[in-house]
């Protein structure tokens, strides 16, 4: 995050309460809250036990509620048995079987209602076909899918056998799906023909062919969604169509009932290292998060038409698109496309048209849209709309109150809620009916959640204004339970620094003078742009494969709508860079890792600063990146001559 826009952070006081008329409206008052913060303050175990019966619907009770005999490895609620796809669909159908649970919205502008009982059966028949093609419980498939509503069946279809399903974002490029598929070793890729975005084709299929032309040789079936219409090659004895797989398959499907402990999905993210880490979540312990933030953060309840507009592709998409709003039993919009087509008022038409009271975004969204201008909000009456929420990166106080103002209309409570893929869902958030917020404040954690600030040698950081290590010091039921098949990875980077119970999140945070957190960046290589985590070192490795780099080094530094750009230096084999192969590395990128990679500066230079001992002064080039007065000490420097050149412009 910028130094100034850290500044602007710190001075800011501004605390705007809950509206009265919101919280009389509200389904969960502050004395609930607090009853609930005292529930957990006194029994942390017992707290969450009684949430999990609550909110959750067991084929079999547990007796143990937190396993912590071979921490950091925590077990939740382990001789429980359950099935998440049965707590998202058949518990509705009594009541709600005719409530809409998705309204679905093409880029195009097709829409779609899809009752609970429909997606019922059309889970049902996509397991039923599932099993036929022989995936069983524990086997993985890889999805990679738009953001459509096949996406959420195909996922709550493998949670309804056991199957452990790992999505894959629809940007990334074939060499990253394949890492993925290859690293859950899935034994089914579920894609589609192709799909518009913005009015572009996004070719799948083909993108998906490239990556299984090398490698993903666990890949048994493809089963392809027609949703484009794009001539695709069909693979004899591998390919088949989603529309021939579903046909004829019964609309019931037994729900397999796994334990609480069961895998539910694997999703990737990026680490410090150039190799994804496969996030791995538990069934029962994950969904309970799911639900307990939709009902607390949101106030989520049955008259409200939800929309968050992640991709499913993401940790966000997940947890509140696939599976917090259907285990609420609640109608949520989900929508193809992107926000500034056709026009840069999509969003707020969408939100007009469809009656959106919860609206759930990305900072670099609010930030992109309020450039456009407030005429395009002001088209639309935006009535309807009672919380407004945002996650994945800090949001500067500016942008914050442009959406309290322009699209809140000063009605609206906004929770910033911060959490990781690892954590599953909220961890610290204001609560809508309960937290005073401050512009740019995560403000506090959640029943349950023991966040804290720690410095390096442990102790509690709690002086107002002090930075530190952003901790979890107990176990929650929504928490990762490894890194697939890399359990020591698991260990070393999330409970490494400290011990076996304190989980490090790798943002650094400090407190403000009402204790309230703000969150002030990543203490390791990893980068945000637009809300999406990169590691530096994947965009290092892609470069380097690139066969006229010899070295590269990649840092961020902040820009004004994604929040962070990648600027990397580069030293070449031989020869000099120039503006045509500068743009080739950043489209080599884009198909090494996905667009949201690609770097938006490349540098060339003769060669990196380092130190005597050869390591990489990272810090140094993030000042030259943004093009700052160089102040730190450079005597370490092996190559001081480096500097001149690195601080030359970029192309
Ligand atoms: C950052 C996204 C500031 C943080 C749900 C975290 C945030 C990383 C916020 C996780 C927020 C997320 N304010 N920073 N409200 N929410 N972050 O795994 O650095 O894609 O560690 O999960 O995003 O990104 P991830």
């Amino acid at each position: 995050m910028a130094d100034n826009k850290i500044e602007s952070v710190l001075k800011e006081h501004r605390v705007f309460e809950p509206p009265r008329q919101f919280v009389e409206d509200a389904a969960i008052k502050p004395a609930d809250v607090e009853a609930l913060y005292s529930a957990a303050e006194a029994d942390h175990e017992g707290f969450w036990a009684d949430q999990a019966r609550k909110h959750l619907d067991w084929h079999q009770d547990f007796s143990t509620t937190l396993d912590d005999t071979n921490a950091p490895f925590f077990k939740w609620f382990t001789d429980g048995k359950i099935n998440v796809s049965y707590n998202c669909l058949d518990r509705h159908l009594s009541a709600k079987a005719d409530k809409t649970a998705i309204i679905f919205e093409a880029d195009d502008g097709n829409v779609e209602h899809i009752s609970y009982a429909d997606l019922h059966a059309r889970v049902c028949r996509f397991a039923n076909a599932l099993k036929a093609q022989g995936l069983a419980k524990g086997d993985r498939a890889v999805i990679y899918l738009p953001n459509v509503p096949e996406a959420t069946v195909a996922m709550l279809a493998c949670a309804r056998i056991g199957a452990i399903h790992s999505v894959v974002f629809g940007g990334f490029s074939a060499p990253s799906l394949r890492d993925r598929i290859d690293d859950a070793e899935a034994k089914m890729l579920i894609t589609a023909d192709g799909n518009y975005r913005g009015g572009k084709l996004i070719p799948l299929k083909e993108v998906a062919d490239k990556a299984l032309s090398e490698g993903c040789e666990s890949i048994e079936s493809v089963v392809v969604l027609k949703r484009s219409g794009a001539d695709v090659e069909m693979r004899d004895g591998r390919d088949i169509w989603w529309h021939d797989v579903v046909d004829g398959q019964p609309a019931d499907c037994e729900p397999e009932w796994v334990d609480a402990e069961h895998p539910l999905f694997i999703l990737y993210t990026s680490g410090s290292t150039g190799k994804p880490k496969g996030i791995q979540h538990a069934s029962a312990g994950y969904l309970l998060g799911a639900v307990t933030t939709c009902r607390w953060v949101f106030d989520l309840g049955d008259d409200d038409v939800f929309w968050c507009t992640a991709d499913v592709g993401w940790i966000t998409g997940h947890t509140y698109i696939t599976y917090g709003p259907t285990a609420c039993g609640a109608t949520q919009v989900m929508f193809e496309g992107v926000p500034t087509y056709p026009e840069p008022d999509r969003f707020w038409k969408m939100v007009d048209t469809h009656q959106v009271t919860i609206f759930y975004t990305a900072p670099t969204a609010i930030r992109a849209l309020m450039k456009h201008g407030d005429e395009y909000p002001q088209r639309h009456a935006l009535d309807s709309l009672r919380v407004l929420g945002t996650v994945g990166e800090p949001i500067n106080p500016e942008a914050w109150m442009w959406y309290r103002q322009v699209i809140g209309k000063e009605r609206c409570p906004i929770v910033d809620t911060w959490w990781q893929t690892e954590t599953g869902a909220h961890m610290i958030t204001p609560i809508a009916s309960y937290t005073p917020t401050t512009p740019g404040s995560v403000t506090h954690a959640l029943p349950g959640i023991e966040a804290d600030i720690l410095d390096e040698s442990g102790e509690r950081v709690t002086d107002a204004g002090a930075g530190g290590v952003l901790v979890i010091k107990k176990p929650w039921p929504y928490m990762l339970r490894t890194i697939w098949g890399d359990p020591d990875r698991y260990k070393e980077t999330y409970f490494g620094m400290y011990d076996a119970h304190t989980y490090v999140a790798g943002d650094s945070a400090q407190r403000d003078e009402k204790g309230y957190f703000r969150i002030l960046g990543r203490i390791d290589d990893v980068v945000n742009v637009s809300g999406h985590r990169l590691g530096t070192m994947e965009v290092e490795s892609a470069l380097v494969a690139h066969e006229a780099v010899a070295e590269a080094a990649v840092v961020s530094r902040p820009h004004d709508v994604k929040g962070e750009a990648i600027v990397a230096f580069i030293i070449l084999k031989d020869g000099e860079g120039d503006e045509q192969l500068a743009s080739d590395l950043r489209n080599w990128v884009s198909e090494q890792l996905g667009a949201i990679a690609k770097p938006e500066e490349i540098r060339f230079a003769d060669g990196l600063p380092k130190t005597r001992s050869g390591k990489i002064m990272r810090r140094l080039l993030r000042t030259v990146a943004r093009g700052d007065e160089v102040t730190q000490d450079v005597s370490t420097l092996e190559n001081p001559q480096i500097l001149d050149q690195l601080q030359a412009k970029g192309t």
